[in-house]
């Protein structure tokens, strides 16, 4: 496995690879892996001659200047787990390989997308991840981008996004993984304690719950069902929860049977904030 800071490298090494008319996947990561990140290195790694994985800690997607400070770093064991995953190459940039001084986010418009639920919580954060996705995909030129569905929104407005400006690369979004007790996999539940990440629980089954709950409870009396659950764990505080429509992510107020419907949540518990979503 190659790693390689700058732009050009990893251009030297891409175009090498397309020389040889091998097919690029490409996974885009922030580090601090984790089995979701690994099981979409695999599965690029089945579905294409070679993997190309990037680690780059966004600071144009971080509202929230904490959240970007305490972002794990995990560099030597990404790079130990992403060469027993089988990637050929890492691209490892610096903040000032990625961006000139004061750069500005892309200007893409996303409609509604980066409008609601994390869009409203998180103000220009999907402008950050589109920006620097964007970037990624311009210097690699992937044939397929692996993104995880435990980040619902985000998929989305990839996929906006690619439709629009990289029309030839194929978008694959991937399950969520869980850990044993239902918690969906992110990074950031390393910052959990054992307690808290034991308790988290209650999160994937609490929404898990809604499948059951249509049949009896309209969508409010619905949430606030789930709501209180949570929220009778402590320290949980949901930030909100959403019944979308899975393609266009517009709330719903009632169910509906005539589109896929997903339920998608943000939870804070003390200083971490975790989102997961199900089909409902
Ligand atoms: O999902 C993430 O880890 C990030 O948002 C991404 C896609 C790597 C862009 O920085």
């Amino acid at each position: 496995m190659k790693v390689v800071h700058t732009i050009h490298h990893l251009q030297e090494a891409v175009s090498d690879f397309k020389k040889q008319h091998l097919t690029v996947g490409f996974v885009p990561t922030m580090g601090a892996l984790h089995q979701g990140h690994i099981s979409l290195t695999q599965r690029a790694k089945a579905e294409n001659n070679v993997v190309v994985v990037s680690i780059f800690i966004n600071p144009m997607q971080f509202n929230n200047a904490d959240d970007f400070k305490k972002y794990p770093v995990t560099t030597e064991s990404d790079l130990a787990m992403l060469s027993e995953a089988g990637c050929h190459l890492v691209f490892l940039p610096s903040a000032d390989e990625v961006y000139t001084a004061h750069e500005a986010p892309l200007v893409f418009d996303l409609e509604m997308l980066d409008k609601v639920m994390e869009g409203e919580f998180r103000p220009g954060h999907f402008q950050g991840v589109i920006t620097v996705v964007n970037k990624f995909f311009n210097w690699i030129k992937p044939d397929k981008a692996y993104f995880g569905e435990k980040d619902f929104q985000q998929l989305a407005v990839i996929r906006k996004m690619s439709t629009a400006l990289h029309p030839d690369m194929e978008i694959i979004g991937c399950p969520t993984l869980r850990e044993k007790n239902g918690l969906a996999m992110s990074s950031r539940n390393r910052r959990l304690s054992e307690q808290e990440r034991k308790d988290a629980s209650v999160i994937y089954e609490s929404i898990s719950l809604l499948t059951e709950l249509k049949s009896s409870l309209d969508v409010s009396a619905a949430k606030n069902q789930v709501i209180n659950s949570i929220q009778s764990v402590q320290p949980f505080k949901v930030e909100y929860l959403d019944i979308v429509n899975a393609d266009t992510l517009i709330s719903l107020s009632q169910w509906t049977e005539s589109s896929p419907m997903r339920a998608c949540i943000a939870v804070w518990c003390n200083e971490v904030r975790l989102i997961d979503n199900v089909p409902v």
